[in-house]
C-alpha cells in the first residue's frame, strides 16, 4: 500500500517537472494529463466523469463558464443540467450581498449531494473567491469542497483540477492580481450563431459601492489583434452576432503599448465578412466619446442598443458614488446619442438607497429616468460590500426607506418602458432568431437589433438566421410577429 502511494506521488512529482512552463501549451500539457486521470477513475464504479457549472453573474461570468465548459469536454468529462454530476462547479457573483447568499445555499444541498457519492468533486470559483474571509469560511464551514479558485486563473483549470485528483487534497489557488491574459485556450459556445468575446479584463473605476475591481483586478486590454483573430475564427465558425465584453468598454485600449480606442476598434470589427451583428457591453458614461457615437450612427452592423447605467440621478449621490458625472452631463449625454441614432434603445443600471440617498436624491433618479425613457432598466437595492469605500459611509438609509423607493422606482421604470418597446409596431424589423418557443408550438423567438424580443410563427431550421419580421402587436416588452417572405 506504502510502495503504490510512493509510487503515485513520484509519478506526481515527475509530471509536474516535465510541465512546460509558458502558457498556454503548460495547460494543453495538463489537459493530457488530466484525461488520462479521468479515463482511469471512469473505469471505477461510480465514477462517469459527468460536471455541470452552475453560473451567477453577468456576462463575464457567463463567458469564462464557456471556458471552463471547453476545458472541462476537452478533458473528457460530459456536461450534465444538474447537480447530479461528478463534478459540480460554482462560478461565483459577490457584486451584491444575495448573490453570496445563493452560492451557500447550494452548497448545503451539494453536500447532501455527496455523502451519497463520495467520488465527487465540488469546486468554486469567480469573483467571491477572491474574498480571503469568503476562502477561509470554506476552509473552515466547509470541508468536503475540493477545489477553490479565482478570477484570474480560470484558465488553469486543467492544472488545478489534476492537482487536486493526485494529491487528495482541498486545492486553493487564488490570485491577487494579474497582468497575464493567456490566449487560445478551448471554449465551449452556448449558442452556435452568437458569442461573448473579452476584450478587456477589470476595471479601475472603483465606483465606491462597488467590489468589481477588487475582485477582478486593474483593467487590461486585450491586444486587438488577438481580438480580431478570434472573432474571424467565429465568423468562420458560423457566428454572425458578437457581443464585446468588458466592464469599461469605453476605455478599451488606453493602456496598451500601441493604444486604440474603442470606437477605432468597432471600425476592424465590423469589417469582418459574416459578422451581421456588433454588442457591446458595459459603457461608462464619463468615457463615451463622440467618436464612439458617430461610429454607432454610421455601421450597418453595430446594434442600435446602448447600456448607459446611470446608477442615481442625483449629482451630490453620483459624486459620492465616484461616479464621475454629474446629472446633467449624463442628461446631455443621453440626449445627444437619442438625437444622432433616433432609433437607438437606450437601457441603465440603477442604484437605489446609496448611503446618505435624501427623498430629494431620490426624487432626481426619478427624474431622470422620466427625461431619458429607457426601454429597461435594472434596479437594485444598495448592498453594502466590505472593503468598499461606501461601507464605511454613515447615513445607510433605512430598510423601510429604501424598499418604499425601489418599489416607486419599479413602477415608474415599467410604466415608461411600456410606452418606449411598443414604438416600432406594424413596421418590418430584422430579427436574429436564436430559439424554439417554449410556450407556443410552431413558433420561434428572436431578437431585434434593439435588444427587444419578437416571437412569430417559424421552423427550427430558421433558428441562427435573420429574418425579416413584420410587427403585428406590441406586447409590453416584447411583439407578436409574421415573417416577411
Ligand atoms: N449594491 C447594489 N448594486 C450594485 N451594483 C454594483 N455594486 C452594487 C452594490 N454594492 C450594480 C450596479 C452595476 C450593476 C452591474 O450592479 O448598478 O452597474
Ligand atoms: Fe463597478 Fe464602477 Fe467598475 Fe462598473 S465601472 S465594474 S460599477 S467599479
Amino acid at each position: 500500500m506504502n510502495i503504490r502511494v510512493n509510487n503515485t506521488r513520484q509519478q506526481f512529482a515527475e509530471t509536474l517537472d516535465r510541465a512546460p512552463a509558458g502558457e498556454p501549451e503548460r495547460q494543453y500539457y495538463f489537459l493530457d494529463r488530466l484525461r488520462e486521470v479521468v479515463e482511469k477513475k471512469k473505469a471505477e464504479e461510480g465514477f462517469s466523469a459527468t460536471f455541470h457549472i452552475e453560473t451567477y453573474g453577468c456576462q463575464m461570468n457567463a463567458k469564462d463558464s464557456e471556458k471552463l465548459c471547453g476545458i472541462l469536454l476537452k478533458a473528457g468529462f460530459t456536461e450534465v443540467e444538474s447537480e447530479h454530476a461528478d463534478f459540480v462547479l460554482y462560478n461565483t457573483c459577490t457584486v451584491r450581498e444575495n448573490a453570496n447568499q445563493k452560492v451557500y445555499g447550494h452548497l448545503g444541498y451539494v453536500h447532501s449531494l455527496k455523502k451519497k457519492h463520495p467520488s465527487m468533486l465540488v469546486g468554486l470559483c469567480g469573483c467571491m473567491m477572491q474574498e480571503p474571509e469568503v476562502v477561509a469560511k470554506i476552509r473552515k464551514d466547509y470541508r468536503f469542497v475540493d477545489l477553490v479558485f479565482g478570477t484570474h486563473n480560470i484558465f488553469k483549470l486543467a492544472e488545478l483540477l489534476y492537482d487536486r485528483l493526485m494529491s487528495g487534497h482541498m486545492e486553493v489557488d487564488v490570485w491577487e492580481g494579474t497582468t497575464e491574459i493567456v490566449e487560445d485556450l478551448p471554449a465551449e459556445r452556448k449558442y452556435p450563431f452568437k458569442s461573448g468575446v473579452n476584450i478587456m479584463f477589470g476595471c479601475n473605476n472603483f465606483c465606491s459601492y462597488c467590489i468589481v475591481p477588487y475582485v477582478r483586478g486593474r483593467e487590461r486590454s486585450r491586444e486587438p489583434e488577438e481580438i480580431l483573430k478570434e472573432i474571424r475564427r467565429l465568423a468562420a465558425d458560423g457566428v454572425v452576432e458578437v457581443m464585446l465584453l468588458g466592464q469599461n468598454v469605453n476605455s478599451y485600449g488606453k493602456t496598451l503599448s500601441t493604444p486604440i480606442s474603442f470606437a477605432e476598434l468597432l471600425r476592424r470589427v465590423e469589417e469582418i465578412e459574416g459578422i451581421e451583428r456588433i454588442r457591446f457591453m458595459t459603457s461608462h458614461p464619463k468615457d463615451l466619446s463622440d467618436e464612439l457615437i458617430q461610429v454607432m450612427r454610421q455601421s450597418k452592423k453595430i446594434c442600435r442598443h446602448l447600456h448607459l447605467p446611470v446608477q442615481s440621478g442625483s449629482t451630490d449621490i453620483l459624486q459620492k458614488m465616484n461616479r464621475r458625472y454629474t446629472k446633467e452631463q449624463y442628461l446631455e449625454l443621453a440626449f445627444k446619442i437619442k438625437e444622432a441614432i433616433p432609433d437607438i434603445s437606450l437601457t441603465t443600471d440603477i442604484i437605489v438607497g446609496f448611503p446618505g440617498e435624501t427623498e430629494e436624491d431620490f426624487e432626481d433618479t426619478l427624474d431622470v429616468v422620466r427625461q431619458v425613457r429607457y426601454d429597461s432598466a435594472f434596479t437594485f437595492i444598495y448592498s453594502k460590500r466590505t472593503g468598499t469605500p461606501a461601507a464605511a459611509m454613515e447615513n445607510q438609509v433605512p430598510e423601510a426607506v429604501v424598499k418604499e423607493r425601489f418599489d416607486r422606482l419599479l413602477k415608474e421604470v415599467q410604466q415608461i418602458s411600456s410606452e418606449v418597446c411598443g414604438r416600432d409596431v406594424h413596421t418590418v424589423q430584422q430579427v436574429l432568431v436564436e430559439e424554439k418557443n417554449s410556450h407556443m408550438d410552431g413558433y420561434v423567438t428572436g431578437r431585434m437589433s434593439n435588444n427587444t424580443l419578437v416571437h412569430f410563427p417559424g421552423g427550427e431550421e430558421l433558428i441562427g438566421t435573420l429574418a425579416d419580421v413584420y410587427l403585428e402587436e406590441s406586447k409590453g416588452f416584447y411583439y407578436m410577429g409574421r415573417r416577411e417572405v
